[in-house]
């Protein structure tokens, strides 16, 4: 089934400069799709499009065969609680004034009002286990974690809603490497165990043929290629993808894929 479906969207921030021009895709349920480019290619644009943070100039993004410009309140809340969103700097995107139980528990007071005191805590206390965090840390507040566990906290606030899409706009690029590998795995968790779909964005090549199952690559705000993900990697058709590869070491693909073995392992520890 599609879930998501992107038709020619265009966005031009000034006369000079279209951030994304005429930019089609699908999102099918469970995939997850990379979205590489160099900076300015328009990655955060399409992401912020898709969250409607960003109004496009043309062009339209679906939800489920609905317009999500075109959304009614109740619609928009339904479509709030289905896609969610992680971002590049953990701490950044983290309320410093509230509580780790207060920030995880946030999305649920605004889409399910229903829910009673004790039935938040359980959802909380759920959802925390999950993204390997510990009851312990609720009452702490963001400043007092590690960049690794303030994503967790991230991703368990996205999480609680239980979300089908999660657009990851550089979710681990500001974190150390063995960090990444376990932030990573745990996205890759979330896919296999609860079929979560993903549009992730990202610098990291490696990363992306690790995690995702198809990749577009955006080249100043169009698209250059979109291809299954070993694909791309072992025969990229545009020019763009073949430099873009070419300026990571991915010549010896045993080694590469040895090296990526071996990281995505020390995740694991
Ligand atoms: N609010 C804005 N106003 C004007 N121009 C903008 C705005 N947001 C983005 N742009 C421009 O649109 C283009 C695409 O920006 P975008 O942030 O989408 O790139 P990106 O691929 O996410 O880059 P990076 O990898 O550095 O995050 C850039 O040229 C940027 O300067
Ligand atoms: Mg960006």
């Amino acid at each position: 089934m599609t879930l998501l479906h992107v038709t020619n969207l265009s966005v031009e921030f000034d006369k000079q400069l279209k951030a994304l021009n005429n930019v089609s895709f699908k999102l099918k349920q469970g995939e997850v799709l990379g979205i590489v480019g160099e900076s300015g290619s328009g990655k955060s644009t399409l992401a912020r499009v898709i969250m409607r943070l960003q109004r496009p100039t043309e062009g339209s993004v679906q939800w489920k065969s609905r317009s999500v410009s075109s959304m009614n309140p109740t619609q928009l809340r339904n479509y709030r609680q289905q896609v969610q969103m992680i971002f590049q700097d953990p701490l950044d995107a983290l309320n410093p004034r509230m509580t780790i139980a207060q920030i995880i528990g946030e999305p649920l007071r605004y889409l399910s009002p229903q829910l009673n005191r004790q039935q938040l805590q359980q959802k909380i206390a759920c959802v925390i286990a999950a993204m390997g965090l510990s009851r312990s840390q609720l009452n702490r507040y963001p400043h007092e974690f590690s960049g690794g566990q303030c994503q967790r906290i991230g991703i368990a606030r996205a999480m609680i809603v239980e979300p089908q899409l999660l657009v990851c706009d550089e979710p681990v690029s500001a974190l150390d490497v063995s960090i990444q590998a376990q932030i990573i795995n745990l996205l890759l968790e979330l896919k296999q165990q609860q079929g979560l779909s993903m549009l992730f964005i990202s610098h990291d090549l490696s990363i992306v043929r690790h995690l995702c199952d198809r990749v577009l690559v955006l080249y100043k705000g169009e698209i250059a290629e979109i291809a299954d993900t070993e694909t791309l990697y072992q025969s990229p058709k545009s020019a763009y993808t073949q430099r873009l590869l070419a300026s990571i070491p991915l010549h010896d693909p045993v080694q590469e894929c040895e090296r990526i073995k071996a990281w995505a392992k020390s995740g694991d520890e």
